[in-house]
């Protein structure tokens, strides 16, 4: 063991306690340092963990390839551990907490033998932040710790800012202890998908992974601290974990809003966090990709800060066209995990944008060609990056403070009904949309296309307590502070298509359109007509200059078709009933006055 670098009493005796419990053959204290960064980065690749990419091309990267069965969140295998099934709701899986606890007792018993434990001190959120949160993660895997490097603020600052405080005790294994002279794999794990338990405790705000090595699983700063035992905190303590990526606009007049948007999985959230506006004369600059904690601030206004310091972004698709901030985010000192190598040891991945390499080595290992019949990348293939190399990351992305925020946006991919962009009437029609935010599924994603997901305010996956709490939480913001001060709500949606199935808007970086409308907005100059969904855009009111784009165009995308909204609110209804006496009565009541609307059709 390297010195115990910290006087707290409580981290000694915890990190006792799993020493006892885990049995690792050595225990390293994290510092952080680049020093301590490049030594792992140096033993992995002499394991075979890492692949070091050229450093020409892509200087100070590496390649990590995971076992085959460990490549994704695993949502099954997550469970909130509150005292009753009904406090976690029926949207969560629920297990007895102290049956759970045994289990996670008895999995850890010597699960780390042969292998290091490393203790990992880490802030979620800039250390000076009024509501960053100390997390203590006990790891054996040096491939978590670098990324946990990347993903937040580590090391030695964290455990001085902890001083004698609380933290958040985060316990990770991946699941594989190793018998003297046991040889070990570049990607211990444990295989079975029925022995893998992602596992959180409201009642002491503990976290216990055991079983995968990968992203939200394995990082626990991120989906399992920063949003399901936040979302818990800030219940508690009077504000919001949220999903949602950050991000500012300035107008050519030199006038800066900062939004918030919350979309399901695989619609645009990283593109749009980065995006390069086509509108001449707007910026955009990226606060974060993920995950943005809210509160009110001193002025009344709501201020949202990125509790993390990197980005976890998914690699296929992301494209000069697509992303181009986030691909020259990655030029360097990154770590990029089940994407194609190629001869020349940089990386590839589907839909990248650039010619696929004539031969390379795909994310299991084996030989690839173009037609071999496999993809090159997994299609959850993901790169870690420092989010201070991204060429547009806004100068007060690390403000303790957080950034004042003007508009939300919520949206999904529906391909039918819902408009390009609707203002909401009030905050409880804001709270409102956002509730009944959702997806379609893609034929190539999920098997079955056109398949709607509820995935209220896309924290579906990360809501760490009952949905219908977790609605009347956001409702209860217009309770602490002054309504006029709130900020306006919007849903948008890139993805309706006209009737031959062809996107209508073009998307990417012609989004700024509709942010400049949402702005005009915000400022009271944008032009709107109300209808019963809530404040349309004037056919007019987007901006579509220089944008090859039929009148007609602009018309579908802003209609109303009444049987799709009449379906849209059954359907709607269908879900709140899922949530069962603890919807809010406020939205029963939004739901109830859309379809008046709907049948006197204004
Ligand atoms: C993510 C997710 O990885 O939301 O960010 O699944
Ligand atoms: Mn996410």
């Amino acid at each position: 063991m390297n010195t115990v670098p910290t006087t707290n009493r409580k981290l000694i005796a915890w990190v006792d306690e799993m020493v006892k419990l885990c049995k690792p053959a050595r225990v390293h204290w994290c510092d952080g340092s680049q020093g301590e960064y490049d030594t792992l980065c140096r033993e992995m690749v002499q394991h075979g963990t890492f692949t070091p990419l050229n450093e020409k091309t892509r200087p100070g990267s590496f390649l990590a390839r995971s076992h085959a069965s460990d490549v994704a969140r695993v949502e099954d295998r997550t469970y909130i551990c509150a005292a009753t099934k009904e406090e976690a709701g029926p949207t969560n899986n629920w297990a007895d907490p102290a049956e759970m606890r045994k289990t996670m007792r008895t999995l850890f018993d010597g699960c780390m033998q042969g292998r290091t434990m490393y203790v990992i001190p880490f802030s979620m959120g800039p250390l000076a932040s009024p509501i960053r949160k100390i997390g203590i993660e006990i790891t054996d895997s040096a491939y978590v710790v670098v990324n946990m490097r990347l993903m937040t603020r580590m090391g030695k600052a964290a455990l001085d800012s902890l001083g004698d405080g609380d933290f958040v005790k985060c316990h990770h294994s991946v699941g594989a202890p190793l018998k003297p002279g046991q040889a070990d794999v570049p990607w211990p794990c444990e295989p079975d998908p029925n022995k893998k338990y992602i596992v959180h405790f409201p009642d002491d705000f503990s976290i216990w992974s055991y079983g995968s090595g990968y992203g939200g699983n394995a990082l626990l700063g991120k989906k399992c601290l920063a949003l399901r035992i936040a979302s818990m905190i800030a219940r508690k303590e009077g504000w919001m974990a949220e999903h949602m990526v950050i991000l500012a606009l300035t107008s050519p007049a030199g006038k800066k809003h900062y939004v918030c948007a919350a979309f399901p999985s695989a619609c645009g959230k990283t593109n749009l966090a980065m995006m390069r506006p086509s509108l001449p004369g707007w910026t955009v600059r990226c606060l974060g990709d993920d995950i943005a904690w809210i509160r009110v601030g001193e002025d009344g206004r709501l201020y949202a800060m990125n509790p993390e310091s990197g980005f976890f972004g998914v690699a296929p698709g992301t494209s000069m066209k697509s992303n181009p901030n986030a691909m020259l985010t990655i030029v360097k000192n990154s770590i990029f995990t089940n994407v194609l190598l190629t001869p020349e040891q940089d990386i590839w991945w589907e839909d990248m944008g650039v010619a696929a390499p004539a031969k390379g080595i795909d994310w299991e290992g084996k030989d690839w060609t173009p037609d071999c019949g496999r993809k090159g990348a997994h299609p959850n293939a993901r790169f870690t990056a420092p989010a201070a190399q991204c060429p547009v990351i806004d100068p007060d992305w690390e403000s303790p403070a957080g950034v004042p925020i003007s508009a939300f946006l919520f949206g999904g991919r529906r391909p039918s009904t819902i408009p390009l962009v609707n203002e909401a009437f009030s905050w409880e029609h804001g709270v409102f949309m956002g509730s009944a935010a959702g997806s379609e599924t893609t034929a190539a994603a999920l098997g079955k296309a056109g398949v709607l997901r509820r995935d209220p305010f896309a924290m579906l996956p990360f809501c760490g307590y009952h949905m219908g709490d977790y609605l009347g939480h956001w409702l209860s913001m217009a309770k602490r502070t002054d309504r006029s001060k709130l900020p306006k709500v919007f849903f948008v949606n890139w993805f309706r298509k006209n009737a031959d199935g062809k996107w209508l808007w073009p998307g990417y970086g012609e989004n700024s359109r509709v942010l400049k409308w949402i702005c005009e907005r915000v400022e009271g100059t944008g032009k709107a007509v109300k209808t019963p969904i809530g404040n349309l855009p004037t056919e007019d009111a987007i901006d579509v200059s220089g944008l090859a784009m039929d009148k007609t165009d602009m018309q579908a995308l802003l209609a109303i078709d009444p049987a799709g909204w009449k379906a849209e609110a059954d359907d709607i209804g269908g879900y709140y009933a899922k949530l069962g006496d603890r919807l809010p009565e406020a939205l029963k009541q939004e739901l109830a006055a859309l379809k008046q609307r709907l049948a006197a059709g204004k």
